[in-house]
């Protein structure tokens, strides 16, 4: 990470204060694996404080409290430390309230979300000293994440086309059709992304290639004009049959909302589906049959796109609490 033009041990102002906020994120949407995102309107919000003393305390309030660290080794911090080292910034001590909606292991960017958050209140506390501009953001997210497709969108909203290059990676923001109509649906299990991703085969056929080229393409015209090819463009070969067996409710529930006509996918590395809709009276059909599906029970959460991203407001010093 390139830290040119920026002050080494510049000093942070004791209790300044940043408010972040980051959207769910879906991937791969069928057939765009590792390239295509979409951000949601489900919200992580976290408010880093710099305190006096070193180290880093955090308090959950929501999804994972309880659960995930709440010191330096919790993602959030490891993020803001990632970026404070990338550019020769000594880390100050912070205090962390993060308020977590995005459900933890259910294939909604909810790891994508942390390493964003904590990315984007290191942008925060650093303003004035360092500036983060949206390649560095992606570069940062990126290498922490492994793969663009979540943190793409969960930084700059709408749907992302995300692809990676000797300079590092690159992002398309495309504005999605108003009447694509969005649902996802949450089983009670969850699933390693680590798992799903040692699934993948190490080569695939050529035709399937092809397959899936054609319906990325496809997919694109598809979520920007013409919704209703949506189900012909949500084809896949390259990922979701290789992970089935080891989510097979989730392929299940799938290949009936498919026979049914609806463009259902599994959402990122699963075990939640995504069914991208083309009219609200269609998601209306797919949430009746996602509750009559027999089996696991699924809570249906019926989103919008958010066209925003990531957020930073940055609190004026002397009201910081
Ligand atoms: N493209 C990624 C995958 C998304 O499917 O493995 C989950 O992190």
């Amino acid at each position: 990470m390139s830290a040119a033009g920026t002050e080494p041990n510049a000093a942070i102002a004791p209790r300044r204060s940043v408010t972040v906020r980051v959207p769910a994120t879906t991937a791969n949407l069928g057939p765009g694996f590792d390239t295509l995102g979409l951000a949601l309107s489900l919200y992580d919000e976290l408010v880093v404080t710099v305190r006096d003393q070193p180290g880093v305390a955090v308090e959950v309030i929501g999804v994972g409290a309880g659960i995930v660290p709440t010191d330096e080794t919790s993602l959030v911090a490891k993020a803001i430390a990632y970026t404070f080292a990338a550019y020769s910034q000594p880390m100050p001590g912070l205090d962390i309230v993060a308020r977590n909606s995005i459900p933890h292991g259910r294939g909604l960017g909810s790891s994508g979300a942390a390493i964003v958050s904590g990315i984007m209140a290191a942008k925060g506390l650093l303003d004035g000293i360092v500036d983060l501009d949206s390649s560095a953001l992606l570069a940062l997210a990126t290498a922490l994440e492994g793969h663009p497709d979540n943190v793409a969108p969960a930084l700059f909203g709408g749907l992302t086309i995300a692809w990676t290059t000797d300079a590092g990676p690159q992002h398309k923001k495309l504005i999605v059709h108003r009447g694509v109509s969005p649902l996802i649906a949450v089983p009670e299990g969850t699933m390693s992304t680590e798992l799903a991703r040692s699934l993948r085969p190490t080569s695939v056929p050529h035709e399937d290639a092809i397959f899936n080229v054609s319906r990325s393409a496809l997919l694109i015209a598809a979520l920007i004009q013409s919704p209703e090819l949506l189900l012909a463009a949500t084809e896949d070969k390259l990922h979701q049959s290789y992970r089935a067996a080891a989510m097979p409710e989730t392929e299940s529930l799938i290949l009936e909302l498919r026979a049914r006509g609806l463009p259902a996918v599994v959402s990122g590395a699963g075990p939640s589906i995504l069914v991208l809709c083309s009219d609200p009276a269609q998601r209306l059909l797919a949430a009746e049959l996602v509750a009559a599906h027999v089996g696991t029970p699924w809570q249906s959460l019926l989103l919008a796109v958010d066209f925003k991203g990531a957020t930073v407001t940055l609190h004026p010093v002397d009201n910081a609490a």
